[in-house]
């Protein structure tokens, strides 16, 4: 099977600075995967080469089977890209942009207005189709930037931060729109500094840090790798709590932390919900009376911050370091 997208030991320089030190990537047919790393990490760069706008200085990188150095003219042909900033000219209208738009792509006047208007609709922007795009909100702007990105029914869609900006009900729009596409068959590489986004809509996972590829997964591997589920539970009485561990052993899949003190007990799981009843289960046996107890996953904001010593959307500059990969951290 061809890869939509293929990339090997991708390596690109900006005189001192190293953007990427040898990227693989793999994407299948009709899946979307989510790039997510810290400002600065090579995100833009991927997809720029990824989208033949930018020349790697090694390695190589095929879409639809095509090269984007040897071959970039079929590579357009087949995709579409919605930058992390707006391309959309601001004097226009939303119509006249996507006309516009739909010319560069070699349409005939007639068919570039007709999938205009098709766009508009589909994008809830008929209403503003006829206003100066100088009036939009940053929504509707990225709204109409994704519109100009389909005029080709690109097959593979780059789309580098779709919603930095944007308000939870726009943002969620947004999704809406992405996952219709996908539905349809399209693959995206979506660039994103929003973990929910990237759990939400990604299959596969890539996180980036100083130009290299540092994990990847689906958003449920990353979360394992970083310690998977643990139940935690407060019992009543605290002098109950090393009674209660050593009942709960049986369900753990790793050390059980206990603390007399305050009454918490913590239990590394696998299988979630079921573990839980069970807890629920032996402490009642025991008579063990329980105060609290819940289940917690790891959320991706988990997994960014145990992998790259920072949290997101904030400059690595500023980071301080939590784990000890900083070490090996540091632009070559
Ligand atoms: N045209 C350029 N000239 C010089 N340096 C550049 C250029 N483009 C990118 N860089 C540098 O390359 C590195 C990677 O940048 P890139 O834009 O790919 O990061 P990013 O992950 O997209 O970041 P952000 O989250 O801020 O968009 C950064 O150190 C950046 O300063
Ligand atoms: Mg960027």
């Amino acid at each position: 099977m061809t890869l939509a997208i293929q990339a090997r030991g991708l390596v690109k320089h900006f005189g001192e600075v190293k953007a990427l030190n040898g990227i693989d990537l793999d994407v299948e047919q009709g899946k979307v995967v989510g790039l997510l790393g810290p400002n600065g990490s090579g995100k833009t760069t991927t997809v720029r080469i990824l989208s033949t706008l930018l020349r790697p200085d090694s390695g190589t990188a095929t879409i639809g089977g095509h090269d984007v150095v040897q071959d970039p003219d079929a590579v357009r042909q087949l995709i579409g890209l919605t930058g992390q900033y707006a391309a959309v000219d601001q004097y226009l209208t939303g119509r006249e942009n996507l006309e516009l738009f739909g010319r560069l792509f070699h349409l005939s006047k007639k068919d570039a207005s007709a999938r205009a208007d098709e766009l508009l609709h589909r994008f809830d922007l008929t209403e503003a189709a006829d206003r100066g795009i100088k009036g939009y909100s940053g929504g509707m702007r990225r709204r109409l930037d994704l519109a100009a990105s389909l005029i080709g029914n690109p097959s593979v869609l780059f789309l580098d931060e779709p919603t930095t900006g944007l308000d939870p009900r726009s943002r969620q729009g947004m999704w809406e729109v992405i996952e219709d596409l996908v539905s349809e068959g399209t693959t995206v590489l979506l660039t994103t500094q929003y973990l929910e986004e990237a759990d939400q809509l990604a299959s596969k996972i890539v996180v980036l840090d100083h130009g290299s590829v540092i994990a990847q997964g689906t958003a449920d591997e990353l979360k394992t790798q970083v310690g998977g589920d643990r139940i935690e539970i407060d019992v009543v009485d605290s002098v109950d709590a090393q009674r209660a561990g050593d009942a709960l052993a049986s369900l753990a899949s790793g050390a059980i932390t206990t603390d007399a003190t305050t009454g918490k007990i913590v239990i590394p799981v696998t299988g979630g919900s079921t573990a839980i009843v069970s807890a629920v289960r032996v402490l009642d046996e025991q008579s063990i009376g329980i105060a609290d107890i819940a289940l917690r996953r790891p959320t991706l904001d988990d997994v960014f911050l145990s992998l790259t010593g920072h949290a997101t959307e904030q400059p690595v500059e500023s980071a301080t370091p939590s784990t000890g990969r900083r070490g090996r951290r540091g632009r070559n």
